[in-house]
Order: C-alpha cells, then structure tokens, then sequence
C-alpha cells in the first residue's frame, strides 16, 4: 500500500517514527509530510530514513515544496491508497474538519480520494472539550477512521484520555482502513474462537496445550479487513487484534458459554481454539500438596464446543473447524466434518510441534467434496488471508 502519514505538532510525533518504520518494514511505502509544528518535535531525516522516501515539509515556503511548486499536492493526494495523521492535533482536526487547506498536509487530506485516517493526541480537556468532539463527529461522517486517543499519563502530567493509541493498534487499523472488502463477507458477524483452554487443577497448576493461539487471531485478523464483523473467543495471552470484540476466556466451559451467547446473531463460525478434551474430574480449592508414591489424576470429558453449536446451526449459517492431526491427517478430518456437521476442516499437520506459534504453516481443506489443494506453507498472516480468500470464494 502507499501511505502518506501525516505528522502534526505534538510530542507523539516522536511515535510516528516507529509506525513509519513499522509500515516500511510490512511492506508498504510510506511518504511522510511534517508540519511545520509537527518539524519542531521531529525531523524530516529521520523519517526519510526510516522509509527511504522523502519526507515532505509544511508549507510553499520549504525548500521541498518549492522543488516541485505547481502540483505536489495534487501528486501525492493522488499518489496515496491511504492518508494517515498520526498523531493528529486538535487544530489539524479542526482544519479538516471544516476543510481547511492551509498548507502542505490539509491541502493534501483535502485533494486525496483516499480512505483517511486519524489517531489523535492531546490533552485531556483539549480531547474532551465540545468543539474537538464535534470535528472528530464530523470528520467521521465523511467516512474516515478514527483510532481513539486511550486513557493514561500525558506528557503533561495529567491523568485521562488523550493519549496517542498504541503504534501497532493504529499499523493495525490502517492496514484494515486500506484493505478491500471482500463482498461476501462485509457486514457478517464472524465467531472465532482461538488459542488454548485451561483447565485448572488446584489454584496453581494446570492442564493446557501447546497452542498460542496465532492462527485463530491472524483468522480474526483477516476476516475483520475482508469487511466482516468478527468476534473473537479468546484462550491464551495474545494481544487481542485492533477491531476485533474480543472476550477472554479460560476453560472450556468458559469458552462454550461465551460461544453459545454469540453463536444465534452470528453468519459463521471459525473454531481455531484448541480446546481440551479433558479436565480434572475436580479442581481443588487450596494448593494441593505432594504426597508420597503414586497419584492419580481422574480426567472427565470437557463439552464439545464445535458439535454443540453445530447442533443449533440454523439455515445460512457456516462452521469451520480445525484440526490438528498427528498422523492419518485427512481420514481424521473427513470423520470429524461428518460427525460435528461442519462445511469444511482445515487440517494441520501437528507432528514434531509443527503449526505451533509463529512458524509458517500448510493448512489442507477438506470438505464434502474431498481434500482441496493445499493452502501454504506460509507465514500465518498470509495463510489466515489465503483461508479468507478461499472460503469467501467458496461463499460467493
Ligand atoms: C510542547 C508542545 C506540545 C504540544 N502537544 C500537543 C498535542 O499533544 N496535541 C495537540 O493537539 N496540540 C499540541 N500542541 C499544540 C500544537 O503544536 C499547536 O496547536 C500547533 O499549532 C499545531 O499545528 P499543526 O496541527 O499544524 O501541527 C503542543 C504544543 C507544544 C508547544
């Protein structure tokens, strides 16, 4: 993607070299343009340096903007899939807002047909004050993101919201802001459910798997930039994604409920949790302590997640599940696709801790019609996109 970030005058802007690094390094090409107060907290060489691009000054006046005098504005609105403010002040927003034009930055935002996005900072009573609320109100209306300030220290001292998001939420929010949506699934509800259960034994120790859970949150990832409202039933302590309702979970059981209250409003379901079979017949309130020679663990079934919520599946809806196989990969997923009802299994090859956290992976569907071409091996991001791609082409 090329992306114009846009740099304004406040002591955040020091963060932007860090997103400017963060989208050259995914990949994008980035083409920063400083304000001239934006120049006072930061410089242009860094952010040059950082993107190997040039980075733009304020105004007519600059020496980069008198290179190219007649059109650079129109070039780089037009240059842009994205303009990004990061961190955008108050009198920026307010510029825009009420379309502005007053030098280099919101002549651009207002010549660009680009998707725009803003993550602003600030102090809290400028954040909270009436007529800032208003131009976020309004720049929102015209279509454009806003990564909302969060709650925390701000430089000057005080305590409250206004605090610039952080980088990677707002490297996240772009990527979904520049993201075509993919028609079949823009506007559905997704459930996922993703990384592993924990099944207590006593108020210290465990029983869990070796599942992170990234490929159920690249999953949430890549359904919620296809357009869809996703909803992910996490396990586990990843981050959860920018734009995803996440709700975290521990047991099983914990996992079925927060799933069956979700699952009736929901078009589909990605189950990508890998969810103990089994927990202690009884978790002990207190430590228990070491005894001498042998010890028993009794083991009791935990709910089946999938085949529950398969049982209610109305007309419309779809269910994906996972499996992890050790061996007879494909004779396990045509079983587990007929018994649990579901409309495709991606099965991954488990052995040696393969598909285990951030390694790239091979996923191989399989659905009434038999085993599909391999998805992979990829990196999980990309291979949670292929996923997407292949099953909103199997919808449409
Ligand atoms: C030290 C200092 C820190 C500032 N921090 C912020 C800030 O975090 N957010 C903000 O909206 N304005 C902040 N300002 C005020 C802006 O720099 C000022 O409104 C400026 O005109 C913004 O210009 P620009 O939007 O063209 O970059 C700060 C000013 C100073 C001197």
């Amino acid at each position: 993607m090329r992306i114009i970030l846009g740099i304004t005058g406040g002591v955040a802007a020091y963060k932007a070299a860090e997103l400017a690094r963060l989208l050259a390094k995914r990949g994008h090409r980035v083409r920063c343009i400083l304000t001239e107060a934006g120049s006072r907290f930061i410089t242009p060489l860094t952010l040059a340096s950082l993107t190997g691009e040039p980075c733009y000054g304020a105004n007519p006046d600059q020496e980069e903007w008198r290179a190219n005098p007649s059109i650079e504005h129109i070039e780089l609105a037009r240059w842009a899939d994205l303009v990004a403010v990061v961190p955008a002040t108050a009198n920026i927003l307010g510029k825009s807002a009420n379309g502005l034009a007053t030098d280099l930055l919101s002549t651009v935002l207002l010549a660009t047909r680009a998707p725009v996005l803003w993550a602003p900072a600030m102090n809290t009573g400028m954040w909270e004050h009436p007529a800032v609320q208003a131009n976020v109100a309004r720049l929102r209306s015209f279509g454009h993101t806003i990564v909302d300030p969060s709650d925390g220290v701000l430089a000057c001292g005080e305590e409250g919201a206004g605090k610039l998001a952080e980088v990677e939420a707002i490297a996240e929010a772009i990527q979904l802001a520049g993201s075509p949506r993919l028609p079949v699934l823009a506007g559905r509800t997704v459930l996922i459910t993703a990384g592993p259960t924990r099944e207590d034994l006593d108020p210290v120790r465990t029983l869990t798997n070796r599942s992170t859970g990234a490929m159920g949150v690249e999953l949430a990832r890549a359904f919620r930039d296809a357009g869809a409202r996703v909803q992910l039933v996490l396990g586990g302590d990843l981050p959860a994604p920018w734009g995803v309702e996440t709700v975290r979970v521990r047991s099983a059981q914990d996992m079925l409920a927060a799933c069956e209250s979700r699952w009736p409003g929901a078009d589909g379901l990605v189950g990508a949790a890998a969810v103990a079979d089994q927990r202690p017949e009884r978790a002990a309130p207190e430590k228990v302590k070491k005894g001498e020679g042998p010890e028993t663990l009794v083991l009791v079934r935990t709910p089946d997640i999938l085949a529950t919520l398969s049982a209610s599946k109305r007309a419309g809806q779809w269910i994906l599940g996972f499996a992890a196989e050790s061996e007879q990969h494909l004779t396990h997923a045509v079983a587990k696709l007929a018994k649990k009802r579901l409309d495709a299994v991606l099965v991954n090859d488990v052995q040696d801790g393969r598909a285990f956290g951030n390694q790239p992976n091979t996923l191989t569907p399989v659905t009434s019609e038999g085993p599909q071409p391999a998805l992979g091996p990829l990196p999980k991001d990309e291979l949670a996109r292929a996923v997407v791609a292949w099953w909103a082409a199997r919808l449409g």
